[in-house]
C-alpha cells in the first residue's frame, strides 16, 4: 500500500461525520476466523460449506447442518477481536454518527466495542426456530431447554428443529437490518468498505448508494474486490494493519 492512498484517505476521513461501514468476512480473517471460502480441515473437508449453509441442506439433513455449525461456532468462540476491529470501535467513538454494518455472524465487533451493530446475516450464537413459529426470527434460548438427545433440539413451541440464526443462501435478509443498512449508506458522507468480496446481494449493493450520489467511497481489502471498481481510494492492505494507521492519523 502506498503512503500516497493513506494520506489521501486521512484527507477525507477527517472531514467526514456520517460514515457508513460495511464489513465482510476479511474484518475477521486476522482473528482466525475463517470464511466458508477457506479450506475446511479435518471431518469437514469433504463438505462444501456453501451447499451446507442453506435451508435445503438443513431439510435434507438437519443434523448435519447443526453439526457444522456446532464446529463453526467452536472455532468462532477461540476467536478475539484484531487491531481492525478495535480501529472501528475506536471510529465510532470519535465519530459517533457512525453506523457499522456487517455480514458477519461473528460478533468481534461488538467484542471490541462496537455498538449498534447492524446484522445483515444474523449470529452464528443464537438460535432460532426453523418454521419461525412466533414471527421472524423466533428466538431461542438453548440454555433454558429441557434435556434431550435429539439433534438438533426441537422448538419448545412448535416442535420443529432449532436452526443458527443465520441468513442461508437462498434466504432473505432481516427486514429491519437491511433498511437500516440503506438508510445508512444513502444518508452517509463516507462509505467504508472492509474485507469483503462483493459477491453477495443485496450487501454489495449497499456501497454503491453512497457513490451514486457522489459520496467517497474507500475500500479496505488486500485482494481485488467486485467493489474495487466503484473504490475512490483502495487501500489494499490487511484490515488489521491499515485500519490501527487510519486511526493514529485522525487521531494526530
Ligand atoms: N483484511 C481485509 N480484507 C481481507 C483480509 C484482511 N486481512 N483478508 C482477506 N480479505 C478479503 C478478501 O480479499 C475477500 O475479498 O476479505 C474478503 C472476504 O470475502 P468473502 O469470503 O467472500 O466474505 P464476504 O464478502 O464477507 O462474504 C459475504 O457470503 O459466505 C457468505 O453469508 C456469508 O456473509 C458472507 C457473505
Amino acid at each position: 500500500m502506498d503512503d500516497y492512498a493513506l494520506k489521501a484517505a486521512l484527507v477525507i476521513l477527517r472531514a467526514a461525520q456520517r460514515i457508513a461501514i460495511l464489513s465482510g468476512a476479511g474484518a475477521s480473517k486476522e482473528s482466525g476466523v475463517p470464511t466458508f471460502r477457506d479450506a475446511m480441515d479435518g471431518l469437514w473437508a469433504k463438505y462444501d460449506p456453501t451447499q451446507l449453509a442453506t435451508p435445503q441442506a438443513f431439510r435434507a439433513n438437519p443434523r448435519l447442518v447443526w453439526e457444522w455449525y456446532a464446529y463453526r461456532r467452536d472455532l468462532v468462540r477461540q476467536a478475539r477481536p484484531n487491531p481492525g476491529h478495535y480501529a472501528l470501535a475506536q471510529l465510532q467513538h470519535l465519530r459517533p454518527q457512525t453506523v457499522l454494518v456487517t455480514q458477519n455472524v461473528d460478533e468481534l465487533h461488538e467484542q471490541a466495542g462496537s455498538h449498534q451493530v447492524i446484522h445483515l446475516h444474523g449470529r452464528i450464537f443464537q438460535t432460532k426456530c426453523f418454521a419461525d413459529c412466533r414471527g421472524s426470527p423466533t428466538l431461542v434460548d438453548e440454555d433454558a431447554l429441557p434435556p434431550t438427545e435429539v439433534v438438533p433440539p426441537p422448538c419448545p413451541h412448535c416442535g420443529a428443529p432449532l436452526r443458527p440464526n443465520v441468513v442461508w443462501f437462498n434466504e432473505a435478509l432481516p427486514i429491519e437490518a437491511l433498511q437500516r443498512a440503506y438508510d445508512a449508506f444513502a444518508t452517509c458522507d463516507l462509505a467504508l468498505v472492509v474485507g469483503t468480496s462483493g459477491l453477495v446481494h443485496p450487501a454489495a449493493g449497499l456501497p454503491y448508494l453512497a457513490k451514486q450520489r457522489g459520496v467517497p467511497l474507500i475500500e479496505v481489502n488486500p485482494h481485488e474486490s467486485a467493489i474495487t471498481h466503484q473504490s475512490d481510494i483502495w487501500l489494499d492492505a490487511p484490515a488489521g494493519e491499515v485500519l490501527p494507521r487510519l486511526l493514529e492519523g485522525l487521531r494526530a
